[in-house]
Order: structure tokens, then C-alpha cells, then sequence
């Protein structure tokens, strides 16, 4: 079996390519910049799309967060890969909630109706975060300010992730299911971020940001209106309280319980100690 799958340099991508070639699956690793190990595919660009697509059973979808009408382009490739019977989107948790200007729910609409054999998985904040997109700041000021109030975030291991979309590529059971998938307690930034610092030997801080500085700082900071919008809308589910949900899914999928941040934390330790 040959499983395609599209964000394979990211932080669900990596261990999705784990773990399928664990289980002895074929795997074509895509996106803009693979390195030498993966296949070139643009969302934006099609004619990228059939040299990958071909004989793909299966598809791990990352999707098309950055690109305008990213439904649509769901709704093409999915069109456009005959051969895949099984496929795999990447949601994330609260979709259901964002206002329309967000319309990442017509993604899953698209896999839906797509007459394939799919698994929608709709992960909450990725653990991952605190060790990629937020490291320099943890690292170098020694705090990390966001505009996610004091509300807790039961956030998901990504290697978890990884294990469920793994299970539903390669076993049956899992068609025509959505997954919500959380680590195993909810944690506010505060104490994410202590557990990071306990880890690395130091201290570091969180600071709740307004949403009104938080947007002004992306601006600044170069993001176009549409990220800052995207962004807001998602911080504003974590400030009402939508991302504490804790689920079981995750053990119940894989047989293992969701790893924990402190686990991330220790074995990551070296990324947020001062260079
Ligand atoms: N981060 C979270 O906490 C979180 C939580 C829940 C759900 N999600 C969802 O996860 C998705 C990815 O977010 P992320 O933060 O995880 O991103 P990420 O780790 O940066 O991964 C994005 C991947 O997509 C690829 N990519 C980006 N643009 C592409 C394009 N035009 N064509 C093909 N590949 C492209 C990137 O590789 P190249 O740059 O090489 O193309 C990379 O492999 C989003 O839809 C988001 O809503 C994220």
C-alpha cells in the first residue's frame, strides 16, 4: 500500500511518515520543500499534483490553512486521486465554533462528500508548538506571550496524532468517523510553560497578551489581515474555554494513553534552555 502523505515536513507530517513506515506502508512524503527524501506538491501549484497522486491509496491531508479557498482545493485533489480510497484530514478542535471568516469546517464538508472512505481528526493546540514555533522566544526572553487569557488547553502530542491517523490509513473501523483528539489533562499557558521551565532547569514566564496588542504585534511583525484574523479567531475558542475538553480517543484508537506535555517537556528540555 502507498499512502501520500501532503505536509510531511510538519509537525503532524514528521510522525505521520513514522509511523506508517513503522507498519511497513509505502509513504510519499510531500510538500513545498521535502528535502531529498520526499516529492514536491504545492497546493497552489496543480500541475504538481498528478505526479504524486498517482497510485496513492491512501492520504494523510494536511490542508490548505495558508491558501485561499482551500475548500475547493480539497474538493479537486480529492477528485483528482482516483486511486485513493482511504483518506486522512487534519481539522483541529472548536471548527465547528469559528466564525465564517474562518471556513475551515468546509474543509471536512469536502471530505465528506468526497465518496471515499474518510476519518476526520480534530486535534486541540499541539504540544509541539511550545518546541517550534515558540522556542525562540522561550529560549532567548525567557517568556512566551499570547493572548490566550488564563484559559486551559488540553494539548495533544503530535506523535499521538500521528499514531490515530496511522491506525486509520492502514485499519478498518475508522471510516466515516470524526476523532477529537486532546492529551490527558488541561493545562493553562501558565503552567504549560512552568512545566517547560521545571524541564529545562530555569524559569520562564507566560504573559496574557490583549487581543488587540497580540494582533497589533502580528501586523508588525509582517502578517497579512487574513493570518491575524485566523489567528484571533482560534486564540478567542482557547479564551472561551473550548479547548479544555479532555477526550479518551486517543487510547481508545492506539491502546496507549496520550502523552503527556511533562513527557514532551523532558525529552525536549534542551530547546528552551538559554544559548
Ligand atoms: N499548530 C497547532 O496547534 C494546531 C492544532 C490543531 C490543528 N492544527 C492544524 O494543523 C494544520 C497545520 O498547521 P501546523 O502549525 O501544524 O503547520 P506545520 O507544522 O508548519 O506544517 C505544515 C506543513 O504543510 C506544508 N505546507 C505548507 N503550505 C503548503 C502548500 N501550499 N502546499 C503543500 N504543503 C504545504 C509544510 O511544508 P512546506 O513548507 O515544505 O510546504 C509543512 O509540511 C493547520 O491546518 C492547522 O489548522 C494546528
Amino acid at each position: 500500500m502507498t499512502v501520500l502523505v501532503i505536509g510531511a515536513t510538519g509537525k503532524t507530517g514528521r510522525p505521520v511518515v513514522k509511523a506508517l513506515t513503522a507498519r511497513g506502508i509505502n509513504v510519499r512524503a510531500a510538500s513545498r520543500n521535502p528535502g531529498t527524501n520526499g516529492v514536491t506538491f504545492d497546493w497552489a501549484d496543480r500541475d504538481t499534483w498528478a505526479p504524486v497522486l498517482d497510485g496513492a491509496e491512501g492520504l494523510y491531508l494536511v490542508p490548505p490553512y495558508a491558501v485561499p479557498d482551500g475548500a475547493g482545493l480539497v474538493r479537486d485533489l480529492l477528485a483528482a486521486a482516483p486511486d485513493a480510497r482511504r483518506v486522512v484530514l487534519l481539522s483541529l478542535l472548536g471548527v465547528d465554533l469559528l466564525p465564517d471568516v474562518i471556513p475551515m469546517a468546509a474543509w471536512e464538508d469536502e471530505a465528506r462528500s468526497s465518496g471515499k472512505e474518510w476519518t476526520i481528526l480534530r486535534p486541540n493546540w499541539f504540544q509541539q508548538n511550545f518546541g517550534e514555533g515558540f522556542a525562540p522566544a522561550l529560549r532567548e526572553g525567557g517568556s512566551l506571550e499570547l493572548p490566550a487569557g488564563d484559559a486551559a488547553v488540553a494539548f495533544v502530542d503530535t506523535r499521538d496524532i500521528a499514531d490515530v491517523a496511522a491506525a486509520a490509513l492502514t485499519e478498518k473501523g475508522h471510516g466515516h468517523k470524526v476523532y477529537a483528539l486532546t492529551g490527558p489533562r488541561a493545562l493553562s499557558h501558565r503552567e504549560a510553560v512552568h512545566i517547560l521551565g521545571e524541564a529545562a532547569g530555569r524559569k520562564l514566564a507566560y504573559t496574557a497578551l490583549d487581543p488587540v496588542s497580540f494582533a497589533d504585534g502580528m501586523r508588525k511583525a509582517g502578517a497579512d489581515d487574513r493570518s491575524v484574523t485566523w489567528q484571533r479567531g482560534l486564540f478567542t475558542l482557547i479564551r472561551n474555554g473550548e479547548n479544555t475538553v479532555v477526550t479518551d480517543t486517543v487510547e481508545r484508537v492506539t491502546g496507549h494513553p496520550a502523552r503527556a506535555l511533562e513527557s514532551y517537556a523532558q525529552e525536549n528540555a534542551s530547546l528552551w534552555r538559554a544559548s
